[in-house]
């Protein structure tokens, strides 16, 4: 017999009594996985907060870069997902691809030594040790400013991988020179730039939807995550990471609509009223919105047995180099 959410939710809070296990989940997850999350929050929160909890394992409800990357800063924990779910972005690039990019700057005269390579933190494991190696960090949405900002101060061209659309949106908030690798444009003559990687999910809010919402309430006000494109991102009225959306529309007065271009999940439980999906179609990031209790369920249950499932693995030098880039990160 198919369990109800609410006995699967009553099954795991017993295992989570019994275990040693701290369940992290992402915004983007579904409700019911979402509410079950001892610490919840975006990719900086939860990477910064599993690394302060004791716990003897992390079950991480999210994709496969954010269960890696509180691996890598915490080698010592035990970190399962209920769903190895990946990312579409951060499988856009791998080692080899980025060595690739990084080869298209020397051809143009850019030698090693004038590149600071800066990643996403939707990239894997593999991809941040690289960019460690080459004295590079990483970034996530909520401080890119802050961090090209610093890295800027250094001299050198950015090397910006996987998200063009971040590395373009905040070299044009910054006022900087951005080009994509193979968009034509010289590359000597920009400061940032950036790999042809994308989400799938944010391209899907469209300068159209904009103008939709615009003439149908003439006051509304449109809020976008820096992952859409440029050209929507500079037709909206703020640009926000996952968690400063989230602070300005519950800073808005009640009776303010917004629309608002980020995942379907998050948007839906911002606010009661006001609050618009600034697309026609539903933009649900497909592999956030596999993991299920009973996934979750399953996963208690196998470390209750002694026989962990789906377990986070990274090999001893790509999980050195990603923790050097991921520290810098978080030492700015
Ligand atoms: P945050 O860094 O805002 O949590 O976003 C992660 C992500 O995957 C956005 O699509
Ligand atoms: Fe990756 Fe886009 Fe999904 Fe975020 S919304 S996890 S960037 S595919």
């Amino acid at each position: 017999m198919q369990l109800t959410n609410e006995q699967l939710k009553d099954k795991i809070d017993e295992l989570k009594k019994k275990l040693s296990v701290t369940v992290v989940a992402h915004f983007y997850q579904r409700d019911e996985v979402f509410e079950i999350g001892d610490i919840t929050g975006d990719s900086l929160e939860l990477a910064t907060r599993t690394r302060d909890d004791d716990s003897e394992f992390v079950l991480f409800c999210g994709v496969g870069f954010m269960g890696q990357s509180v691996k890598v800063l915490s080698p010592h924990k035990r970190v399962v997902m209920p769903r190895i779910a990946c990312c579409a972005m951060a499988k856009m690039i791998d080692g080899k691809a980025y060595d690739t990019a990084v080869k298209v700057l020397n051809d143009a005269g850019i030698e090693n030594d004038n590149i600071l390579p800066i990643t996403y933190i939707n990239s894997d494991a593999e991809v941040k040790a690289r960019v460690g190696e080459m004295g590079g960090l990483v970034c996530t949405s909520s401080n890119a400013k802050k961090i090209i900002t610093t890295a800027l101060q250094e001299g050198k061209k950015i090397l910006f991988v996987p998200d063009r659309c971040l590395g373009q949106n905040i070299a044009n908030e910054m006022g900087l020179k951005s080009c994509v690798i193979g968009d034509g444009k010289d590359l000597n003559q920009s400061d940032i730039i950036c790999y042809d990687g994308f989400c799938s999910v944010h391209q899907l809010f469209t300068v159209e939807d904009i103008e939709f919402y615009r003439k149908k309430y003439p006051d509304i006000l449109i809020a976008v995550h820096p992952e859409c494109d440029p050209a929507v991102c500079q037709a909206s009225d703020f640009v926000g990471s996952t968690s400063q959306l989230i602070k300005y529309i519950a800073d808005l007065d009640p009776e303010q609509k917004v629309a608002v271009g980020t995942e379907f999940n998050m948007v839906n439980r911002l606010r009661e009223k006001n609050t618009y999906v600034l697309s026609s179609t539903k933009p649900e990031c497909p592999t956030m919105n596999e993991t299920t209790l009973l996934d979750v369920y399953n996963t208690l249950k196998a470390i209750d047995d002694g026989n962990p499932i789906n377990e986070i693995q990274v090999d001893e030098k790509t999980q050195k180099w990603a923790k050097i880039a991921l520290e810098r990160m978080m030492a700015l």
